[in-house]
C-alpha cells in the first residue's frame, strides 16, 4: 500500500495552484503506515497537500511481502533480546517504489536534526525517510541501501514514525508558501540563531497586566529593533552558547540593548 496526496478539490480551486508540481516531495516507508498518513492528512501539512504543494507518499513496507504472515521482522543472529526488521522489504519496496533520494534512515545515531538541518531538506525538493521498529533494521540496510541517517535528538523512541512526523513538519513549514506569512518562519527562533522575541495579543491589559509601550506606538522600525533586543536578551538568559556560536554580540546588538536600557 501507498498513500499520496488526498484526492485534489475540484477544478479551479486551490488545487490547481500548484499545477507545475510540488515544491517538495518526501517518501516515507514504514510499517506502520496510518501512523504517518494521520499526521501527514491534518492541518497545515494537509492543507498542503491538498494544494499540490508539497507530496507526502506513504509506503507500507509489508506490501511487498509474499509469506502468508507477512513478515517484517526477525530475531537476531547472535541471541538477544528483540526483533529486527529484515532486509528483503526494505530493499524489494525501494526498488519498486524509487523514492526520491537522499534516503535518510530515521536513527539514534544519525545527524541530529536542527533548524538549519530542516533548511537544507526543504531545498532538496525531495527525500525519504525510512522508519525503524524494534531493535532497528538489519545492518545491511545502513551498509547498502540508505544514504544518511537522521535523528530528532538524544532519546529512544519505539519507532521511527514520530520522528518522522517531527521531519515532515519542521521541514514543510520551511517551504515557500506553506506558511501564510513566510516573514513568520524567518523571525522562528533558530532561524537567525537566536531565539525569538516575545509575542503579545489583545487585551491590552489582562489582569494588570500591560504590553510593552512600544508595540502600540506604531513605530513599525522601533518595535523591530525592540525585537531584536529582546530576542538577544532571551538568548542570553535560555540559550547563551548560541550567542556564543555567532561571535557574540555585534555593535549593532550593542546599540539595540543600550536603546532600550537592557543588558546581557
Ligand atoms: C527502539 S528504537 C531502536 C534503538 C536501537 N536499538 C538503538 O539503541 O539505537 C526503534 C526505531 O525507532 C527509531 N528511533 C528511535 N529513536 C530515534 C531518534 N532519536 N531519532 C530518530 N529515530 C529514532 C529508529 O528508526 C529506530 O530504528
Amino acid at each position: 500500500m501507498t498513500t499520496a496526496a488526498p484526492d485534489p478539490s475540484p477544478a479551479g480551486s486551490e488545487s490547481s495552484e500548484h499545477a507545475a508540481g510540488p515544491r517538495l516531495r518526501v517518501d516515507v516507508l514504514t510499517i506502520f503506515p496510518e501512523m504517518v498518513e494521520t499526521f501527514a492528512s491534518a492541518s497545515l501539512l494537509g492543507k498542503a497537500r491538498q494544494r499540490g504543494l508539497i507530496d507526502v507518499r506513504v509506503h507500507d513496507l509489508r506490501s511487498v511481502t509474499l509469506d502468508p504472515h507477512r513478515s517484517v521482522d526477525d530475531s537476531p543472529f547472535g541471541g538477544g533480546a528483540g526483533m529486527v526488521l529484515k532486509p528483503e522489504p526494505i530493499f524489494d519496496t525501494v526498488e519498486q517504489v524509487q523514492p526520491p533520494r537522499p534516503l535518510l534512515y530515521l536513527s539514534p545515531a544519525g545527524r541530529v536534526l536542527t533548524q538549519a538541518y530542516a533548511a537544507e531538506l526543504a531545498s532538496l525538493g525531495g527525500f525519504s525517510l525510512l522508519c525503524g521498529r524494534y531493535e532497528g533494521v538489519d545492518e545491511r540496510v545502513r551498509e547498502h541501501l540508505v544514504d544518511g541517517e537522521i535523528s530528532i535528538g538524544d532519546y529512544v523512541l519505539a519507532g521511527g514514525e514520530v520522528a518522522a512526523a517531527v521531519i515532515l513538519e519542521a521541514v514543510s513549514r520551511l517551504v515557500p508558501g506553506m506558511v501564510g506569512n513566510f516573514g513568520s518562519v524567518e523571525d522562528d527562533s533558530f532561524s537567525q540563531g537566536l531565539l525569538e522575541y516575545p509575542h503579545y495579543t489583545r487585551p491590552a491589559s489582562y489582569r494588570g497586566w500591560g504590553v510593552p509601550e512600544v508595540l502600540t506606538s506604531g513605530d513599525h522600525a522601533r518595535v523591530a529593533r525592540w525585537r531584536r533586543a529582546q530576542a538577544l536578551v532571551r538568548t542570553a538568559r535560555h540559550r547563551p552558547e548560541l550567542l556564543t556560536a555567532r561571535g557574540g554580540l555585534s555593535p549593532a546588538d550593542r546599540a539595540v540593548l543600550a536603546e532600550f536600557d537592557l543588558e546581557i
